[in-house]
């Protein structure tokens, strides 16, 4: 399979590169760091330094590769609010960070996938969109904006045969996840992520969220009303 992973360069992102490139897949790795670039290149992955809030040094960069079986679209970021200061600026942030760079990565790829074998679409969303966490102001309204990116896609390139997957993760042990200063519960490995991730793409599931000792009763709380959900999510508001 012809790969192409953005946010290649750390956590999530860098596992699922390696492992599809150790399966003799062909992947394009691509990110910003330079260092982080180079080790993957010595590995035998196709490297590229690419940022995408870049849009056009983006599109450019894309428009080299002749076609791509399968994308999947994971740089992102998270930054959280602390009341009572807000800043719509970290919020800007996020979303430019979360959301305006999954939708130059989905331009950019678009064209590539339709030249593909079985075209598939990724796109890295959090468990964090299911329902209002505390701090997660800007990060979570980013996750939320990307399920509905994602599961329209699935709607409208269904006809063009591109199969589309959201990915729902809980708390996986990465470099952006090492800075939270709170308890992550149930929190996973990159290799446990990677694997769950991976058997999500080969079944081809619409959605893939993991681990499921975590996603599941989030799910089951989304669906608690709302103003009870206020009131328990106190509990875990810092005093
Ligand atoms: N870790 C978790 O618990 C968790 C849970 C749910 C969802 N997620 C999502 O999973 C994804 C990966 O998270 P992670 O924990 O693996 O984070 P990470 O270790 O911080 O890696 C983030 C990656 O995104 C890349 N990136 C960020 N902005 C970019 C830009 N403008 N252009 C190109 N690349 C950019 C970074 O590249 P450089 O370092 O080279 O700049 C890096 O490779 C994110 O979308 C995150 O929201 C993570």
């Amino acid at each position: 399979m012809k790969i192409l992973i953005t946010g290649a360069t750390s956590g999530i992102g860098r596992q699922l590169a390696v492992d599809y490139h150790k399966l003799g897949n062909e992947v394009w790795a691509i990110g910003r760091d330079d260092g982080r670039l180079s080790e993957l290149a010595s590995l035998g992955l196709h490297v590229a330094k690419v940022d995408l809030s870049d849009r056009e040094a983006s599109l450019a960069w894309f428009a080299g590769l002749a076609s791509l079986d399968l994308a999947i679209l994971n740089a992102g970021t998270c930054e959280y609010i602390d009341l009572p200061a807000f800043d719509s600026r970290l919020v800007s942030r996020v979303l430019r960070a979360n959301v305006e760079t999954m939708a130059v990565s989905v331009e950019g790829v678009l064209p590539l996938l339709r030249r593909g074998v079985r075209p598939h679409l990724v796109g890295i969303g959090s468990s964090a969109a299911y329902l209002p966490l505390p701090r997660a102001e800007a990060y979570g309204a980013s996750k939320a904006a990307v399920a509905y990116l994602i599961d329209t896609l699935r709607v409208d390139l269904r006809r063009e045969g591109i199969d589309v997957s959201l990915v729902s993760p809980g708390f996986v042990k990465t470099p952006l996840t090492d800075r939270n200063d709170f308890p992550m519960p149930l929190r996973v490995s990159v290799e446990e992520a990677s694997a769950a991730i991976r058997q999500g793409i080969a079944r081809r599931r619409s959605e893939i969220h993991f681990p499921r000792r975590f996603t599941l009763p989030l799910k089951l709380l989304s669906w608690l009303p709302r103003p009870l959900w206020g009131r328990l999510a106190q509990t875990m508001v810092k005093p």
